[in-house]
Parts: C-alpha cells; structure tokens; sequence
C-alpha cells in the first residue's frame, strides 16, 4: 500500500529517473491510507465519472447514448449513496474530420461544432443524462489547460521536435506502426492500406513535428497496472493492454503542420503546428476539474467510461501524458464494447445508424434507457433490434413489475389504499403461519439484493443488477399468485389480516426495486415510489431496509395512504416499431409494386 501511494506522488524526469511532486504531501498520503482503513471518510467520498467526448462530425447515434447512460447511471447511483459526485461529457470539436465536415456542410467550423454539439445536449436533455459538467474542446477555458499541459511536458522534457514518418489514419486520428497496416483495395479497385483495427484508410505522413517520449512509459505504466490490478476493467481489455506493452513504445507524434490543420490549438510557441487532437481531447477531463488550479482533489477520484475501439488512448497515452506532468493515472478506466446491428458495426455509410432520438420516442427515455443496460454487456458486442427492445421491455417493466404493482395498488385488493400492517402471527420468523418454503426463500432475496445490486453497479455490471432485480420481481409476482389474495375471505379476520400481510410485503418488495432502479429509470422509479407514497427524501441507498416488521422493528410505512394512482407504470408497446415495421413496410410495397407491374 506505501508503496502504491509513493508510486503516484512520483513523476517520471525524461532523463529517466523519478522527482518528487507536489500531488500528495506525505500527510494527505498519510490520510488516504487512513481513509483506506476506514469507510466513513469524507474525502473518499467523492465521485467522478466521465465519458469519452463525443466527435461532432456526425449527428449522435445510440452507441454514443449508450456511453452517457452508463455513467449516468453511476452518478446517480453514488448519489444515491450521498457521494459528492461529479459527471462530466461534452464534444470534441478539433482536427481534420471537423475540419472537413464543416467544409462540406458548408458552413464556419465554429458555427458547425455548436450545432452538433447541441444535438448531443439535446439528447443528453431529452434521455435525462443528468451531466454536471458539460465541456467543449473549442472553449477558452479549454484552451488554457491544454496549452499549460503541453508547456509542463515540453519544460520537463517528454517533448521534442523530431521528424514523424509513418502511417496516419485521419478517421481514427491515429497513427500507426507498419505491423497495424494492411493492404487492401478500394471501391474503385485501387490498392490501399487500411488500418488492421478499424479498417480505415491510412495514409502515409513525413512531417517535422512534435513528439512526445511514449517510449519512457512502458515501464512506468507496467508498473501502475501491477500495482492497481483494477484500472482497467473488465479483465480481458486489461489483457489488450498488457499485450500492448510488450512491445517497446514508440515516440509519439503529438502536433500536426499547421498548413494541414488549422482547426485546433497552437504549438504555445509554435503557431505553425497544430497540437495532436488526442492529446488536446484527452486534457478535457482536466479541465472539467479546474486544471491547472484547484484540480487535485476531484482528479483524485476520476474514472472513465469507454468504447473499446479508444482503449489504447486512454491507457496508454493518456497515463503516459499524466505521469509526464507528475498527476496520477486515473483510478480506473472502465471500457464497453459496441452496439451492433444485425452484427455489424454501426456506420454512416452502412446506413445502419440507430437513432437515439427517434427510439427514445418510440419505446419511451426510461424504456431505451432500461433496454440499453439490460442488454449492455461490457465485455462483448450486443446486436440492437427493436423487436428485441419491445420483448425485454413489454416483459419486464410492463407485465412483471407493471404488474406487480398494479395487483396490490389496485382498489379491488387494497380496498383502503394504505399500505397495510404485517401480521407476524402469519409470517412469523419461527416458520409456522400461512407462509410457505418459498416466501421465506424470497425474504432472503430480497434481504440480500441491495448488496447484489450494489456489487453489480460498483463493477459496472449495471446489466447484473438488473437482471438480479427482474428476478426477484417475478418471484414475487410468484408469491402473490401462490397465495391468491383476491380468494381471501374480507369477513374472517384471520384472511384479512393474511390478506394485509401479502399486500404489505409485496409494497416492501417493491420499494425496494424502485429505490434500486432509480439510477437506471428515473422516471418509472419515481412513478413506482411515489404511487407507493414514498417521499423523496425517503429513496435513498441508507433507505433499503427491507420488511422491518417482519423482525419486529418499527415501519415507517405501515398504515401510510397509498400516493395517487396515475396510471399504468409502463405501457405495453402493442405494436413493434421500427425494424419489423419497416420491414413489414417493404414486403407491402413489394406486394404492390407487383400488382402494379
Ligand atoms: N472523440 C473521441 C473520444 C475522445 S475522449 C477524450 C471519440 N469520439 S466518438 O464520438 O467517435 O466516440 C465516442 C464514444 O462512443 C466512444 O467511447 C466509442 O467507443 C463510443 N461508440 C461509438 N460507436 C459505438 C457503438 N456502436 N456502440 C457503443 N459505443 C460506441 O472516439
């Protein structure tokens, strides 16, 4: 553990050797370990997430929404745990791909960043991506920190002017070692190379130009991931990156000649070279926190959500970079992989791009929300159907927990519209009333699935979680059926007291599920909680004590009014919308053009 801490208050000096910096002072090292020992500390108590920012070249797409709700789900999460949680994303605005998209949009690349840059807000507004810092590459703010950065590499020596020669992709803003090439032919049958990773076009660069000492980081950077073997989660991208570093790291180029790229950041000192687009990117989740001022305690705590296909980025570069002006590698860096449709990749010129806005409105925020980290599995490709959405949406939200509630708020059953006592005569701890095997068995479930969930959520396993909550609720869908509540006899008192019983911990069941999907489905958990007539200040993670009464403690629900009823929890989608519709569509066309000709 000492040496872990020692680990981060050191900077790596070009020369090869390490130098005290002034990140941690060996008495706020002194407390992180303590805080370490134990679990109520303030300053371990903090939270922040980032996304990667977002390319403005092309209008927002689903893989995109889906990045920015997994981390909204973890902000929201940790405040549930009364973290002091930050949560930055925002647009990445500079190098040659915006260049040239707003030149063929015809428009001033400024003017074409903002509009793009709003669509993503727009979305981020409309899904309840509850961000609370939201940065662009193209602010002054930004520009500062970048242009600091780059003078504290370049004034300890990780940057010299040199000659790049090599391959470039433009798409992927990447350079490339001859091994990540191969040839290939265009759609005109011309041979080209094309990167081995993401298939694009490379071409072949020769540039005087800043580079940067990657090659003084593989050591350092081994070393950061044998001491903190949970930066880089899930395992197997871990494994990616180990593979990576046993090679020897090349210099790497970090500007461009401002004659082929304006659109971007000064050299400071240099105005005719523009610096690398990555680097300039990767310094935005520094600037979010104040960089270079007052940046300490929230970079502290910084963790990164990410696609796969810009793992090398962020845990090799930009380690690299951080190490290089004397900061700590982010405490961890948490990559996804990709939505697919019908197995493929989804592309502007497959014209296989899902749109987020228009699925948001067809199946509801909450609903594609849900459907996105139900069916998100970090480690490989999920394929993206409608049908697909309507089926986990339709089963789960709709009919289990839908239904769940709708049983025992329903007038018929709960004729008082309270939340009934529990009689432990009938579900007595000694295991002799009414109630059977099962239900005990559901009690512990239930009992243990805040600590499952949370397991879930840490790991950002956020598709674990639900699925362990899908799973209690139908169990519980299966206690109310055992019992059949609406067989009992109202008159006898023993039924009626049975009858308050079942309705009692099927509400505590449910709160319990409300208070665990709010990070996931805001709006359905509100609905539940507050049809349930729980406050808001009632729905916290401290809040999940699940069933007092059943060991005899005091319930602050019990004999509460029910809040109002407004309606059915999640609506059935009848119909299947896009893909089976669209497809339907077709097969109708074709019918008629038939008839016609
Ligand atoms: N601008 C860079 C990131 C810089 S961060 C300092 C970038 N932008 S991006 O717009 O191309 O991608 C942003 C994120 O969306 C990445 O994490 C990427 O993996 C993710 N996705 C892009 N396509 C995706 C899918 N089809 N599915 C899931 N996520 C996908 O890279």
């Amino acid at each position: 553990m000492r040496t872990l801490f020692c680990f981060l208050t050191r900077s790596y000096k070009a020369d090869g050797g390490w130098k005290q910096s002034a990140f941690l002072s060996p008495h706020s090292m002194q407390r992180r370990v303590r805080c370490r020992r134990s679990d109520v500390c303030k300053e371990e108590r903090s939270y922040y997430i980032t996304t990667p920012i977002f390319y403005v070249n092309a209008s927002p797409h689903l893989g995109h929404l889906y990045s920015a709700i997994l981390a909204d789900c973890m902000h929201r999460y940790k405040l549930l745990r009364g973290f002091k949680s930050r949560f930055a994303t925002g647009t990445d605005e500079h190098g040659l791909k915006i260049q040239q998209a707003a030149n063929a949009a015809g428009e001033a690349p400024l003017t074409f960043c903002t509009g793009v840059s709003q669509r993503f807000r727009q979305l981020f507004g409309s899904c309840n991506v509850s961000f609370t810092d939201y940065i662009r590459t193209t602010e002054e703010r930004h520009r500062r920190s970048v242009e600091h950065f780059w003078c504290t590499l370049y004034d300890k020596g990780f940057i010299y002017k040199g000659n790049y020669e090599g391959w470039y992709s433009m798409p992927d803003e990447s350079f490339l070692t001859p091994a990540q090439v191969a040839d290939a032919v265009d759609a005109s049958g011309q041979a080209i190379k094309v990167s081995l990773e993401s298939g694009h076009k490379v071409e072949w660069l020769k540039e005087e130009n800043y580079m940067f000492r990657l090659s003084a980081f593989r050591t350092p950077l081994l070393d950061w991931l044998h001491k903190n073997p949970g930066a880089i989660q899930p395992e197997r991208f871990l494994q990616d990156v180990l593979q990576w570093l046993q090679d020897d790291l090349p210099d790497l180029s970090v500007s461009r000649q401002r004659s082929r790229l304006q659109w971007g950041i000064p050299v400071p000192g240099d105005s005719e070279h523009t610096i690398y687009v990555w680097l300039d990117a990767l310094v935005n989740y520094l600037t979010v926190v104040g960089y270079p001022d007052n940046h300490n305690h929230w970079w502290s705590v910084a963790r990164h959500i990410v696609g796969k296909d810009i793992l090398k980025f962020h845990a090799i570069y930009w380690p690299s970079f951080l190490l290089g002006v004397g900061l700590p590698p982010p405490q961890s860096i948490h990559v996804h992989s990709h939505w697919t449709v019908n197995g493929t990749k989804m592309s502007k010129s497959l014209g296989n791009v899902v749109d987020p806005f228009e699925r948001s409105q067809a199946f509801t925020t909450d609903g594609l929300r849900y459907f996105l980290l139900r069916q998100g599995v970090p480690d490989s490709d999920c394929d993206y159907a409608d049908h697909k959405v309507t089926n986990v949406l339709n089963t789960e939200l709709a009919d289990s927990l839908g239904g769940l509630l709708n049983r025992c708020t329903a007038p018929a059953l709960n004729l008082t519209q309270t939340y009934p006592p529990f009689c432990p005569l009938f579900f007595p701890i000694e295991r002799d009333g009414r109630a059977v095997p099962e239900d005990y068995h559901l009690l512990g479930t239930v009992r243990n699935l805040p600590t499952l969930v949370e397991r879930h959520y840490e790991s950002l396993h956020v598709y674990k979680a639900l699925e362990a909550i899908a799973s209690c609720v139908r169990q519980t869908n299966g206690f109310v059926q055992r019992h059949t509540p609406w067989k009992l006899n109202r008159m006898d008192s023993g039924d009626q007291r049975w009858l308050d019983t079942i309705i009692h911990v099927t509400l505590e069941c449910l709160r319990i599920y409300g208070t665990l999907l709010q990070p996931v489905v805001p709006r359905v958990a509100d609905k539940l909680l507050s049809r349930l007539g729980v406050r808001a200040d009632e729905r916290k993670w401290s809040d999940l004590d699940f069933l007092p009464s059943y060991s005899g403690k005091d319930c602050r629900f019990q004999g509460r009014t029910l809040g109002p009823d407004t309606g059915v929890l999640f609506n059935r989608l009848e119909n299947p919308t896009g893909d089976e519709q669209k497809t339907k569509k077709i097969k109708k066309q074709a019918i008629i053009s038939r008839q016609f000709t």
